[in-house]
């Protein structure tokens, strides 16, 4: 039997109806499998235990997740509670960073049964490897002078280490697959970091003369994701732009209520991090029409993380034929709750467990 020990933080808004029906759907796919047990611990952090607490998580919430094999996230923010750039920074971003979690895996691609806003969405399938520790996300800069003369400034830190490093591990990804990497920059411009980046790019491309390579300025690629996503394969971007171009490629798919994400810890010190790409939507939170594929796909990419690729495939593929069947929530078309959806996709994988 292998057993995985699971930190839970749903979280706030959709987290908390998308987090348990993702949890019902790995049930079912370890009563597939017959060998895995998934033992899960739920955390309640979120913006409702900050005003209880005064804080987003204990003091020594880290140390308490560090022990795990992975973090289950759903989302974080309840601007009505907490501002977000206080719950953000006192959880979410405060993992990322302290567990070096320093790249966010974000695929998308044509799903069956979606009804994307492409005149032609067929067969696009593309992976953005985010920058995720740094760049335009830093700590660097704040808010000086007062009255008339306020100003706000932010330094975007790239550091060589950790640009080389998501450009490598792009590189590599791009080589196991249709051998295309995209590189996102704006090096055309007044943006300092980003002819660094363009360098670095250049140097790190000749370590892998099998991977064909492209350079796009961020404005044009984001167009040509919605005109041509056919094209691309795996794309490298920093933080930020990786942060704009993933709401697009869920957008593309058909939502951002499907879009996946994980957050790799490279080193093996900590646990990775899986959350996916939307967050707590307040707009429909509390009328259980939230789509739960987001979440549930994440968690496939959490069993590939322990090396379940097969498992994985297999949950996705019973997600694509949910949806195909009409069996979906608002966003994309249907009219089945959060709940409807998530025990369909249950049924059908014990369904496979039975066979
Ligand atoms: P959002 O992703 O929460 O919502 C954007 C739009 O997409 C909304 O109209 C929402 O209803 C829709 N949507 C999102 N997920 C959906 C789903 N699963 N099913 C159906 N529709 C879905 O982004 P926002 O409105 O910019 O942010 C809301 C809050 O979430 C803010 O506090 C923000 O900071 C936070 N946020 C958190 C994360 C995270 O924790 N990873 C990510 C993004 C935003
Ligand atoms: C995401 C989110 C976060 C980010 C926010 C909530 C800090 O938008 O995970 O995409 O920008 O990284
Ligand atoms: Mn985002």
């Amino acid at each position: 039997m292998k057993n995985y020990e699971i930190a839970v933080i749903a979280g706030d808004g959709i987290g908390k109806e998308v987090v348990p029906a993702s949890l019902k759907v790995l049930e079912a796919v370890a009563e597939i499998h017959g060998g895995l047990n998934f033992k899960y611990k739920e955390f309640p952090w979120s913006s409702e235990y900050y005003v209880e607490h005064g804080k987003m998580m204990p003091d020594d919430g880290l140390d308490i997740l560090q022990n795990f094999d992975a973090i289950f996230l759903g989302a974080i923010g309840n601007p009505d509670l907490v501002p977000d750039h206080v719950s953000l920074w006192g959880l979410l971003i405060k993992i990322r960073r302290e567990f070096e979690q320093q790249i966010n895996i974000r695929p998308a691609k044509y799903f069956k049964g979606l009804r994307s806003p492409l005149v032609n969405p067929n067969d696009f399938d593309l992976i953005v490897v985010r920058e995720n520790s740094e760049g335009e996300y830093s700590e660097v800069g704040g808010k000086i002078h007062k009255g008339e003369e306020e100003i706000a400034i932010q330094n975007a830190v790239f550091t060589r280490k950790g640009t080389e490093r998501a450009m490598r591990y792009a590189f590599e990804l791009a080589k196991k697959r249709r051998g295309h990497l995209s590189s996102a920059t704006k090096s055309n411009g007044i943006v300092h970091s980003m002819p660094f980046w363009d360098s670095v790019f250049n140097e790190v491309k000749k370590d892998y003369p099998e991977v064909k390579t492209a350079s796009y300025h961020i404005d044009a690629l984001s167009a040509f994701f919605v005109t041509r996503p056919q094209e691309f394969d795996v794309i490298v971007a920093s933080n930020l732009f990786g942060d704009i171009l993933t709401d697009i490629s869920g957008a593309i798919m058909g939502s951002i209520g499907i879009a996946p994400a994980a957050n790799i810890n490279l080193n093996g010190k900590y646990p990775s991090m899986f959350e996916p790409v939307h967050g707590s939507a307040p707009d429909i939170f509390g009328k259980g029409i939230a789509n739960p594929i987001g979440q549930i796909w994440t968690a496939k990419m959490m069993l590939d993380h322990f090396g379940e690729q097969e498992l994985g495939q297999k949950l996705l593929e019973t997600v694509e034929e949910v949806t195909k069947d009409g069996i979906k929530t608002g966003d994309i078309g249907g009219s089945f709750t959060t709940v409807e959806v998530a025990d369909e996709i249950c049924n059908r994988l014990k369904k496979l467990a039975s066979v």
